[in-house]
């Protein structure tokens, strides 16, 4: 049979926030994807790059007083961090901010137009007086103008899937700055799908490319009647690409963020002298393009980016594979219970393996929503991982450390062959993604192997010295048996993967090598593959997220900690209202001095600091400054102190205050520090 050759992509995350854990289903899924189809010896590349552009990343950066383009490097370096650390591979990681893309964005924004799609329109759109600026769709909120949902961003329902303009939504806000926007004019450029609605039609209900229950959503929702136009421009300030026919209108990150797919692979190829047409163009040499998405962006995935792909005639997405959301403890993700964990958070507490193979084991090949469920979370991975398939090798190797295995395969009673024969199931359920399919296949088989090592019992055997034979070939067929299950599991466990191939110093290298038995081979010196979780790990790993929420709310937290969501800004607190000098004066500034300061039990990042004001007493106050202060070195020191902030009660007690800091977090707060000719209770003017 031929190679395939296969492009993949996960949807491109946002530069403005940190990876977490209901980001990782989709970058694992894609991952285990990519990594058995390279197993089974098909070229397949995994494509992604930040998403940068936007008003969310541009009103980012000018808070923080920075460039743009600073911001998405930093933020570029933490992706990679973050992704490297759960062993996600790609094969190329761009940006859409790069040349590659805008280039690739001309040719597009070429066709479109050659086609007669593009009309101008002048909109009305939200304008927000008090930060001064159009209103980006995911900065509106309001109700929902077609199911009257409240609560609903600008651009489209979560409810009932229907997009809009934010114009349409009933009562308005700003989530900038809380004020009501103003309709105001401007012009914008629209490109009009309806002209593709027969082919869209065709190619989202032809069965070949979209899961059924989306193709029905598409019908239901969207085929049903005229499509209505894409408005793909947003005049200036924009974070984006000014389009290059219409002076002062940069395309809508939305435009640009698929292309990036392409700017990317592009990049890709220019490292490995290869041609993009061979990818990218339907004429080049044969390709599959697979992109993995979560449901929320199936809109853009589905009738959007296939139109533009269509009219710019380019290679159209073999299929789009689509996910559902994460919820924890059977709830949507929360700040405040500590359940929106960052993929740095976990990596402090818990080992990456144990999050692959439970996501896979909860990856179907439908679009259910995944719960990840902590205390099933830590069962499973003791349970299959550690208690199943680590087992058999931590009971066995080391027998064989000195002999090696045998040097013919013993009779197991066809439990090696009957594993083997299993290897096109398997390989079914990885290839339809129903990866909870193919886990629970391979745990029957690694049952299968306990049962045989438990009844051969080597460790007792080899008691008697003249079962010497015995035990060498209860141990070569324990240790295939476990080394065919960790072949099978080299998609999700990769880790596990080149351990094994450690062990018996023979790299695994492709899914065929599961069909066949080692034998008179060395066995190196055993180390222990993978420990049991402890709950304990699992609860310091929420408890830090509770803390960094809590401290979050006690002090005057680093705007760089504020965009964690899974969207650029909505709901958090990121405030670019403007105060009057009235509202200034209202902030009582103090001088005030640490008399003392102390560890709080249970908390990571905060310290509790008792402050003095002089002739007018003590306050109590949480700070999270842990992560840049001893509380020894800040006793007797001055800082500054905002003293009329309302008590706020916290769970390790009441913040009476709060102090002030700069910088951009973890090691680098830096408390604010009065001139020494300062008194503790003096106003700070
Ligand atoms: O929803 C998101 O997080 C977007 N940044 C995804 C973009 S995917 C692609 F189109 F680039
Ligand atoms: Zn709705």
């Amino acid at each position: 049979m031929t190679a395939r050759r296969i492009l993949v992509t996960s949807a491109l995350p946002y530069a403005n926030g940190h990876i977490h854990l209901g980001h990782l289903v989709e970058y694992i899924q894609t991952d285990i994807w990519v990594r058995f189809q390279k197993l089974r010896g098909n070229r397949c590349i995994y494509i992604c790059a930040d998403d940068t552009h936007g008003t969310a990343i541009m009103i980012r950066a000018k808070q923080e007083g920075r460039s743009e383009e600073a911001l998405i490097a930093d933020m570029r370096e933490s992706h990679l961090r973050d992704f490297g650390g759960f062993d996600i591979a790609f094969d190329n990681y761009g940006s859409t901010h790069s040349e590659y893309n805008r280039q690739l964005c001309y040719e597009i924004w070429g066709s479109l137009r050659s086609a007669n799609l593009i009309v101008e329109r002048d909109v009305t759109q939200l304008f927000d007086p008090k930060a001064n600026t159009f209103l980006a769709d995911r900065f509106v909120k309001g109700t929902c103008p077609r199911c009257k949902s409240p609560d609903q961003y600008g651009d489209n329902c979560d409810k009932c899937g229907s997009t809009y303009s934010p114009a349409d939504l009933i009562d308005p806000i700003s989530t900038l700055s809380g004020a009501t926007p103003e309709v105001r004019s401007a012009k914008h450029l629209f490109v009009q799908i309806e002209k593709l609605h027969e082919w869209l039609t065709e190619w989202t209900q032809s069965g070949e490319h979209l899961q059924d229950e989306i193709a029905n959503y598409l019908k239901g929702h969207f085929l049903g009647e005229p499509l209505r136009d894409w408005d793909i421009s947003r005049p200036a300030p924009y974070f984006g690409f000014e389009i290059p026919d219409s002076p002062g209108d940069y395309w809508y990150v939305w435009f640009d963020a698929p292309i990036g797919y392409i700017g990317s692979t592009a990049e890709w190829c220019e490292k490995h002298g290869e041609k993009l047409e061979n990818w990218w163009r339907p004429t080049g040499t044969p390709a599959e393009i697979h992109h993995f998405i979560g449901k929320d962006i199936t809109y853009f995935h589905t009738l959007f980016w296939p139109a533009m792909l269509k009219t710019a005639g380019l290679r159209l997405p073999e299929k789009v594979h689509i996910h559902g959301f994460l919820t924890v403890n059977g709830e949507k993700m929360s700040k405040t219970k500590g359940t929106f964990v960052q993929a740095s958070t976990y990596l402090k507490h818990l080992d990456p393996n144990g999050l692959r193979y439970y996501y896979a084991t909860k990856l179907g090949s439908r679009l259910d929503d995944l719960d990840l469920n902590l205390e099933e979370f830590t069962t499973k991975v003791n349970t299959d991982l550690v208690g199943k398939v680590i087992n058999l090798a931590s009971r066995t190797a080391r027998f064989v450390e000195q002999t090696g295995l045998s040097n013919a395969y013993p009779d197991d009673g066809g439990l090696f062959r009957d594993a083997a024969g299993q290897a096109e199931a398997i390989a079914a359920a990885y290839e339809a993604c129903d990866f909870n399919g193919a886990m629970r296949t391979i745990m029957a088989l690694a049952d299968r192997a306990n049962r045989y090592v438990d009844e051969k019992a080597p460790w007792t055997l080899r008691k008697d010295p003249s079962k010497a034979t015995e035990v060498q070939d209860a141990c070569t067929v324990t240790l295939n048996l476990f080394r065919q299950i960790a072949i099978y599991l080299a998609p999700v466990l990769p880790r596990l993967a080149a351990q094994v191939g450690q062990l018996f110093q023979q790299p695994i290298e492709k899914w065929e090598d599961a069909q066949t038995p080692l034998v008179g081979t060395r066995v190196t010196k055993f180390e222990h593959l993978m420990k049991r979780i402890e709950l304990a790990q699992v609860h310091a790993m929420i408890e830090e997220g509770e803390q960094a929420a809590a401290a979050l709310e006690a002090t005057a937290a680093p705007a760089s900690q504020w965009n964690d969501g899974p969207e650029p800004v909505a709901a958090e607190p990121l405030v670019v209202e403007h105060c009057t000098i009235d509202d200034f004066v209202k902030v009582d500034l103090r001088v005030a001095r640490v008399v003392a300061a102390n560890e709080v039990a249970g908390a990571d990042k905060l310290l509790q600091l008792t402050l003095s004001l002089g002739g007018e007493g003590t306050r109590n106050v949480f700070a999270g400054i842990k992560s840049a202060y001893k509380p020894e070195d800040l006793v007797g020191r001055l800082v500054i102190l905002c003293a009329n902030l309302a008590p706020r009660k916290m769970k390790f007690g009441i913040s009476e205050g709060m102090v002030l800091a700069a910088g951009a977090g973890g090691k680098e707060i830096f408390l604010l520090n009065p001139d020494t000719g300062a008194k503790p209770g003096h106003r700070v003017h």
